[in-house]
């Protein structure tokens, strides 16, 4: 199944947990507001684009629980702000509430929120194809490509970003290698998009995030290519660590690669005025459930960084490739 579905019959959203991933493959099911958002503040679905439509769907949870208009737009204001980084929720959010805001009654409130958020997941599914015919020719037979966190099939509603520009790669014959970095704290590219990887039998290495600049150094990696959280007037905030990829990755003058949708994109703020998501203390003090640091150590947890357009060569859009001049 794709990463998030509505179910008709359960009139619940459906989605993978990505939390017990590579472990157990399980579909998890929610059928109230306050659910989804636990899910989404845990990770059980997590990525820009899948935000997006889990937000989407949000709303149709909302009309059904809700008895007026007021409440709903008061519910999906908690719902924006479960994570605040990644502006794909709001965009999400925003367009299936003003979908559900053009309906008379709470029955076509809740049809036309479910249709905006089906065509949402739908639209998401083709801009990641387009996304991968551009980026794919960015690529050449026998590249190896670094990745960072999980900008796949599970981090959208499926194909992926910068893992769909992959897959069109070696659809189009290219043979393509991936190095995935471990991405602590939470490790969604051991635990996510090596699982996912394998599953499509695309040749993966896995290192730890430390070793990126060893690999790049030693030319193991041709190219360098991550997803966005959200695109800003000066670069590019994503998962943690990204940052230090791209400054290595100038260094040993390896392109670096951003592959994002539009619905990730807010050229009119600056990368100053973005909520980074801090996460708990917990997520470094503990490692699957083992305490790995004294419990009262005082600890810095954020969960994306900016990375300017100096280090990037290009972004590569639904609508073609952005390619940055460094003049
Ligand atoms: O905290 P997460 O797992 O939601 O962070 C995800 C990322 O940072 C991805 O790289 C980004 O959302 C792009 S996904 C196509």
């Amino acid at each position: 199944m794709r990463t998030i579905e509505w179910d008709d019959k359960k009139e619940a959203v459906k989605l993978i947990d990505q939390t017990l991933l590579p472990r157990e493959y399980k579909i998890a099911e929610f059928k109230t507001l306050e659910e989804l958002i636990d899910a989404i503040q845990r990770l059980k679905v997590r990525g820009a684009p899948a935000l997006g439509a889990a937000g989407a769907f949000g709303v149709v949870l909302a009309c059904i629980n809700e008895k007026s208009k007021n409440a709903i737009k008061k519910e999906v204001e908690r719902l924006k702000k479960a994570r605040p980084t990644a502006v794909n929720l709001s965009y999400g959010v925003n367009r299936a509430l003003d979908a559900a805001m053009s309906g008379r009654t709470m029955q076509e409130m809740k049809e036309y929120a479910l249709e905006e958020a089906k065509r949402i997941a739908d639209e998401d599914v083709a801009v990641n194809k387009k996304i991968g015919d551009y980026g794919s020719e960015l690529l050449e037979d026998g590249d190896v490509v670094l990745t960072h966190c999980n900008a796949g099939r599970l981090a959208c509603v499926d194909w992926g970003t910068a893992l769909g520009v992959i897959r069109t790669a070696i659809e189009k014959g290219k043979r393509i290698e991936v190095i995935a970095c471990e991405t602590r704290p939470l490790n969604q590219g051991s635990r996510i998009t090596t699982w996912e990887l394998l599953q499509d039998e695309i040749p993966v290495t896995l290192i730890a995030d430390s070793m990126s600049a060893v690999v790049m150094r030693e030319r193991k990696v041709d190219k360098v290519m991550v997803g966005a959280d959200r695109v800003v007037k000066e670069g590019v905030i994503n998962k943690i660590g990204t940052y230090m990829h791209a400054v290595v990755a100038k260094e040993h003058k390896i392109p670096f690669y951003v592959a994002a949708p539009l619905s990730s994109f807010d050229l009119k703020r600056s990368y100053k005025e973005v909520e980074i998501e801090e996460r708990s203390p917990e997520e470094l003090i503990f490692f699957a459930g083992k305490q790995i640091a004294p419990l009262e150590v005082k600890v810095y947890n954020p969960a994306f960084d900016f990375t300017p357009f100096e280090l990037i060569e290009a972004v590569i859009t639904e609508k073609g490739i952005i390619s940055i001049n460094h003049k």
